[in-house]
């Protein structure tokens, strides 16, 4: 390509440390796509004739066919996938091939290519959460009415139902989805024609560009379009948030599928066994979810150190963007694709929840809130009077539920009988109707809502 000023080839390991056209292979839709909006937009300013542009775009079609069906041969010492495609259409169809590169370079190139592949990263996140919020739903739905233990510091708190726990990853996934939706509108401007830095003389035509290509307008500064990669760590930002909100998850149901709790089961599609040990039944898919945010984390926080301190505008650093930025929407879009199998998959032991529920004085919760209701006690001393209830119970090996009506009114006189109704899990998640909170009527509408806005 710069044979007219070089005399001598690069040292193999100059080309080694210089190629990417392993990594950027995957961006030979989209290079094809610019630049067959490109030879069109130089045909209709007149700056290339409309018959080489018609051979150009009728020889980059046949290029995409080549690599589609698997006959195109990649060539290391051609660097990039802008430079085997151009020297492909060169062997194809001859001189027209050579005026394609004008008006361009192969920085703005390059930033136009990887805009499109993460925009559509962006939509491909997209669909795979929407599927994900599918799966979150249609459990919940069905069990709009187990009840299990809420936990805080892992420590049973208070009986919600399994139901209104799976919405909560939804309203997670939500979030997700309207972030990679707010990163795909900003990025959604066309850096081509910016050229290699300044802009160039031609009197090309950036928004014609940009409206072939999908895009809003053209960016603003030839400088920042080809320098520019905040759109590529927006992504990696989504993503990685994205993947803590599936770690979470997934730590869940390793924590629930384990013996102690067993409060799901996997099925033998979704667990392995150990080699040693014949009981093991590991759920190996979700500890690997968990792990992936090591993956994303790492290319976001790659990326940024890459990025950070470089002076404006291209530096051959930026070629590094891309291999991070592929693992990781490879890497998220498999944990959310497990994540989802997973859901579909598991199996709930009802009884296993709802005894776990009523362990632990978990509806103590519920007898401060009657005394307050019934009794008009103050809140704080509500909480000390059940505490002194907890206690008797823990002192007889009971639960609050069990313990006799004279040993809590030995505690608080006023107590009456009809005070066990708040005290059975299943009148205490359903008491909570406050907006937003467990009750099965709640979640069965919660589902119906989530189902109108996210499906
Ligand atoms: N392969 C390069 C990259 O990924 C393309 C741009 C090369 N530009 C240059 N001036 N060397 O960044």
């Amino acid at each position: 390509m710069w044979g007219g000023r070089f005399g001598v080839a690069p040292d193999a390991i100059m080309q080694k440390i210089n190629a990417s056209i392993d990594v950027d292979k995957r961006l030979y839709a989209e290079d094809i796509a610019g630049s067959i909006a490109h030879a069109r937009m130089l045909a209709s300013r007149d700056i290339l004739s409309a018959r080489d542009a018609a051979a150009i775009v009728k020889g980059l079609e046949a290029v995409r066919c080549e690599i589609e069906s698997g006959s195109f041969v990649f060539r290391t010492e051609l660097e990039d996938i802008h430079m085997n495609v151009e020297a492909r259409l060169a062997e194809l169809i001859g001189e027209p091939a050579k005026r394609l590169h004008v008006a361009r370079s192969r920085n703005d190139q390059v930033a136009v290519d990887f805009r499109l592949w993460v925009r559509g990263a962006c939509d491909r996140a997209d669909a795979a959460l929407r599927e994900f919020q599918r799966a979150l739903i249609d459990r919940a739905e069905k069990h709009a009415a187990t009840v299990m233990p809420g936990f805080t510091h892992l420590q049973p708190a208070q009986p919600v139902t399994f139901g209104h726990h799976l919405m909560a990853y939804v309203e997670m996934a939500g979030r997700d989805r309207a972030r990679f939706a707010d990163a795909r509108k900003r990025l959604n401007e066309c850096p081509l024609g910016a050229a290699a830095l300044a802009g160039t003389s031609f009197p090309i035509d950036r928004s014609h560009t940009a409206r072939a290509l999908g895009f809003e307008r053209p960016t603003a500064n030839s400088l920042d379009s080809v320098s520019d990669r905040d759109f590529a760590l927006e992504f990696l930002a989504a993503a990685s948030i994205a993947a803590i909100h599936l770690s979470r998850l997934a730590e869940e149901f390793v924590i629930w599928t384990g013996p102690q709790f067993g409060f799901v089961r996997l099925s033998d599609a979704w667990s392995t066994g150990s080699s040693i040990m014949p009981q093991k039944r590991n759920p190996d898919a979700a500890e690997l979810v968990r792990a992936t945010t090591g993956r994303l984390f790492g290319s976001l926080i790659g990326l940024a150190t890459v990025m950070k301190g470089l002076p404006l505008a291209y530096s051959k650093d930026m070629q590094e963007d891309k291999a991070r930025t592929f693992a990781a929407a490879d890497a998220l879009m498999l944990a959310v694709a497990a994540m989802t199998g997973m859901i579909d998959d598991l199996t709930v032991d009802e009884a296993r929840m709802k005894a776990a529920a009523g362990a632990g004085f978990i509806t103590a919760t519920d007898l401060a809130d009657w005394l307050v209701r019934e009794l008009g006690m103050p809140f704080r001393e509500a909480h000390h009077v059940t505490g002194r209830i907890v206690r008797r119970a823990e002192e007889k090996g009971c639960d609050i539920a069990e313990l006799p009506l004279a040993d809590m009114r030995a505690i608080e006189p006023r107590i009456a009988k009809s005070v066990y109704a708040v005290l059975g899990v299943e009148n205490s998640v359903a008491s909570r109707t406050s907006f937003g909170g467990t009750a099965p009527a709640n979640v069965r509408r919660a589902c119906r809502a989530a189902r109108a806005k996210y499906l």
